[in-house]
């Protein structure tokens, strides 16, 4: 099944120009009047989908790991509730969002058997908003935050599963906690009691090469062994790897891939 987009730019290429010889006219394309004269084939949303299942099944098999071990949050962050429609026609149903008020627009309008996770920098005054509405919330960030949810928690009566965010490229301009703090500040994290913490989080700088995450992906994973055995903790998911990276972020030990753009094309900058 294809889906027609009337809506791509022409590229340079096709652009007529005055100084080449004239070309014979091209055929008159059957249309009904009012459609739009170019059209260019996009693959669905059902296609991409299959298609990015497919390689986190081949990432899995290559690094001999279950690709029952791997979940594909789909990041629907801007894409209208009608994208998420086609996406759950395909067969998702774990989607994640980045700020509480688009997902406060958005979830409700859609069914109640999907599962909602949170990706973006939770701000304090979200908090209580965000708590019922996802399941896991990947991205706490410093201690702060992690003291606030567990406050609200404890005042709303919830226990919300996260994971901890971490800065892996000591990049200034990224929230997430440094290595060294994170190690410093364990004990704390873990005696918040409402509090479950399921693992680590990262998002790695930006590069034009996938293959310049990989240290971090290893570098997340290998943070992740030492705090387990020297906190005593079970810190079994590691929420690593985005469009350009999944794949090798399974090969690394993944076990939430949070994918947008492969699944639902560009995204605009606001919601569409
Ligand atoms: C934290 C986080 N994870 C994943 C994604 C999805 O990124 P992509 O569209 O490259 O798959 C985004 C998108 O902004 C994001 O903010």
């Amino acid at each position: 099944m294809h889906r027609r987009w009337a809506d791509e730019p022409c590229s340079r290429g096709d652009r007529p120009s005055r100084h080449r010889v004239r070309q014979p006219p091209l055929p008159v394309l059957n249309l009904a009047a009012g459609a739009p004269a170019l059209q260019f084939v996009m693959p669905s949303i059902a296609e991409n989908l299959e298609r990015v299942r497919h390689q986190i099944a081949n990432a899995a098999a290559k690094a001999g790991r279950s690709v029952n071990d791997v979940e594909l949050v789909a990041i629907s962050k801007t894409h209208q509730a009608e994208k998420v429609r086609e996406a759950i026609e395909a067969g998702q149903s774990l989607f994640g969002e980045s700020k509480v008020q688009e997902a406060r627009a958005k979830i409700p309008d859609l069914p109640s058997n999907l599962r909602w996770h949170f990706v973006g920098h939770l701000q304090k005054n979200k908090i209580r908003h965000a708590l019922p509405l996802f399941d896991l919330i990947h991205s706490v960030d410093s201690l702060a935050l992690a003291q606030d949810i567990n406050r609200i928690a404890e005042e709303e009566g919830l226990h919300p599963r996260v994971l901890i965010e971490v800065n892996v490229a000591g990049e200034g301009s990224k929230f997430g906690f440094q290595p060294e703090k994170l190690r410093a500040e364990m004990e704390s994290l873990l005696g918040l009691s409402r509090l479950s913490i399921l693992g680590l989080m990262c998002i790695p700088p930006i590069a034009t090469e996938a293959e310049a995450s990989r240290k971090y992906f290893v570098a997340l994973r290998e943070m992740r062994d030492r705090l387990q055995t020297d906190f005593h903790v079970d810190l079994a998911q590691l929420s690593m790897g985005m469009t350009q990276d999944f794949a090798l972020a399974v090969e690394e030990g993944a076990t939430l891939v949070r994918v947008g753009t492969a699944i639902f094309g560009e995204r605009t900058r606001k919601t569409e």
